[in-house]
């Protein structure tokens, strides 16, 4: 299967993964895949366009959560407790507010990284001020040659992390974008001015951009009062933004944006791709409605990795409107406004 280039991005094919329902690609442990969605066991994820990690930061960090993942089966009802403190469901989707807990980008480089060389990847990193954007990069170039790895994505559009981004991103896109070995992929907030954010990122060299970033959201007790999440404020994510997540990459389009989006809300099926390409997208990305489930949910893995792979199948065959549609799940997908963007 040809590869397929967003500018100089270089995917497999049209369908990634979205930062961190995956972990860091790989877990420690087989029984049960701390870090990572258990759909993931019956997937291939090497047939990915790339898997994107789990926001890096320079420092480990526990966020909200734990980075800890040697649980044995008799701590497991405590670590559930403290689970439905960082991610609940909700109507049509999910709220998460895991504060960018990992492990750190030296550990992911030394202990995970080596360990999906067969994936293409989409590192993911975070900081809160452009120094630690910079050594995040210096980090990745010495450790992965140019070309190794599909991007670096920045992050700077979590919202349970309590940091306005916009006061750094200037200086983020300025200091950091240069120093990069990697193409680097911006991640949009629906919250921010993403038509400006978009616009600053073309002119700073990024490569491309990732729409849209889970929407900020809040969920209390009805009976207390208390919020149901640690952080209080959390990130929408699921079904139920997939209609902003349209509205966001059509009006990037309108708006004249002509960098490639990897567009990301709400993707389950491959008429949820067929949305987005219509809507302006170069690429793909499932998140949440595909790899969370409930507990019991979970038992059916096996069928959901089935419905996966007819996603991905779907997207291979996808060709955009320069080129005929051979699949008849996306046949006659002309992506009109890709027309007059790279
Ligand atoms: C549990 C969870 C954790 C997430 N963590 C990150 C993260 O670390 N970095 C990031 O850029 N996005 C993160 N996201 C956002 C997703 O990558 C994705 O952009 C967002 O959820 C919208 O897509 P979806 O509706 O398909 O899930 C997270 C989402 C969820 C549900």
């Amino acid at each position: 299967m040809d590869e397929v280039r967003l500018g100089d991005v270089v995917l497999r094919n049209r369908l990634v993964t979205s930062s961190s329902l995956l972990g860091y690609g790989v877990s420690n442990s087989t029984l049960v895949p701390y870090g990572m969605s258990p759909i993931a066991l019956f997937v291939d994820l090497a047939r990915f366009g790339a898997v994107t990690t789990r926001t890096l930061t320079v420092q480990p960090r526990e966020g909200h959560f734990t980075t800890r993942d040697d649980w044995p089966l008799t701590a497991l009802p405590g670590l559930l407790r403290r689970y439905a403190t960082v991610l609940r469901g909700t109507d049509g989707g999910w709220v998460n507010a895991f504060g960018w807990c990992n492990v750190g980008i030296d550990a992911y480089l030394r202990d995970y990284y080596p360990r999906t060389r067969d994936h293409r990847t989409i590192i993911s990193v975070g900081g809160f001020s452009a120094e630690e954007f910079v050594q995040l990069v210096d980090k990745v170039n010495s450790a992965v040659p140019a070309g190794d790895i599909a991007a670096v994505e920045f992050n700077v559009s979590c919202h349970n992390v309590n940091f306005d981004f916009s006061a750094i991103l200037g200086s983020v896109l300025t200091e950091a974008v240069p120093r990069s070995a990697h193409p680097v992929i911006l991640k949009l907030s629906p919250d921010y001015d993403y038509l400006a954010n978009a616009r600053q990122a073309a002119r700073h060299g990024v490569s491309a951009l990732t729409a849209i970033n889970t929407v900020k959201a809040l969920r209390l007790n009805p009976r207390t009062g208390v919020p149901l999440l640690a952080n209080r404020y959390g990130g929408l994510s699921g079904r139920a933004i997939k209609p902003i997540g349209l509205r966001v990459v059509a009006e990037l389009r309108d708006a004249g944006v002509r960098l490639p989006i990897i567009a990301s809300g709400g993707i389950r099926t491959a008429d949820d791709c067929r949305e987005y390409f219509w809507a302006g997208a170069d690429a793909v990305s499932l998140g949440s409605a595909t790899w969370l489930a409930s507990y019991p949910g979970y038992a059916l893995a096996p069928l959901h990795a089935l419905r996966i792979r007819r996603v991905l199948r779907a997207v291979q065959r996808y060709q955009p409107a320069s080129t005929t549609p051979a699949d008849p799940d996306l046949d006659g997908v002309h992506p009109l406004r890709r027309a007059d963007h790279p």
